[in-house]
């Protein structure tokens, strides 16, 4: 489904990113692993569109990515977590997730006048799309709350909740583990697999292997601003360079 290819990006003289080549499988929950300044979030950038690669190139779903607008991935069903605007605090949980589809007819200033009953119909549609959402992913009891309001966990929750509203094909996660409790990082694996089960391909940065081992096949491993291996879980775990790669010498 996704496809990169010898990608690569400098930031002034660093390699960040140093001839990667890659495929993501459709329906997989792939893992991409490694050291703290490996290159990972930088894959991201570029495969998201928000960052031009220096050499490379990219395809998802055969079609060619980079030198496309920031938007296209976006549009064509490719999403990142934080390419979605941060919540709105103020806002409640439900109007958070109305705020983030692809197209919102209203907003089209003509649209509110001219096309009254079709702007109402679709925010009735966004409304019963979101609480669907919000039940799948349980907070519906928090609808009504204030985004602010919610824990470092829900928060993750909600900013899934809105990529989901964009009704993506797949989707791209940077740790979504980080700094989450073991009771609410439970779920989290829980929908991303019942979301995969669904049809969506999921790409992960973690350093939760706990969530890596349980959830990602194949894994991806990154060192350097290069690709390592990839394996299984079990595979990962037993290749000497891996170890190497995250207890030795890389700085952090
Ligand atoms: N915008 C940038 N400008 C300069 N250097 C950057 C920039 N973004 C990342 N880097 C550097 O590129 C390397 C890879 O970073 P990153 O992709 O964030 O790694 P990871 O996500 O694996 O921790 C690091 O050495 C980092 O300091
Ligand atoms: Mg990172």
């Amino acid at each position: 489904m996704l496809k990169i290819k010898q990608l690569a990006k400098e930031f002034g003289g660093l390699r960040a990113v140093d001839d990667v080549s890659f495929a993501v499988g459709k329906g997989t929950i792939t893992g991409l692993i490694g050291p703290n300044g490996a290159g990972k979030t930088t894959i991201f950038n570029m495969i998201a569109g928000m960052l031009p690669p220096t050499s490379g190139e990219i395809f998802f779903d055969g079609e060619r990515m980079d030198g496309k607008p920031d938007y296209y991935a976006f549009r064509c069903g490719l999403v990142r977590t934080f390419q979605i605007p941060r919540p709105f605090g103020e806002m409640t949980v439900l109007e958070n997730l109305m705020m983030a589809p692809k197209h919102q007819i209203g907003e089209l200033f003509w649209n509110t006048w001219f096309r009254m009953g079709a702007v109402r119909a679709q925010e009735r549609l966004l409304r019963d799309q979101a609480r669907e959402i919000l039940e799948f992913l349980n907070l519906d009891h928090l609808a009504a709350e204030a985004a602010k309001n919610l824990s470092g966990g829900q928060h993750k929750l909600l900013e899934l909740g809105r990529v989901l509203m964009s009704d993506p094909k797949m989707i791209l996660l940077d740790e979504p583990g980080a700094g989450i409790n073991p009771t609410l990082l439970g779920e989290i694996i829980e929908r991303i697999a019942a979301l995969n089960e669904r049809g969506i391909t999921f790409l992960i940065i973690e350093h939760n292997m706990d969530l890596v081992m349980n959830l990602c096949r194949p894994i991806l491993v990154m060192a350097n601003g290069r690709l390592l291996m990839e394996g299984d879980a079990a595979t990962v775990r037993n290749d000497p360079r891996v170890l190497e790669a995250f207890l030795g010498g890389v700085p952090a």
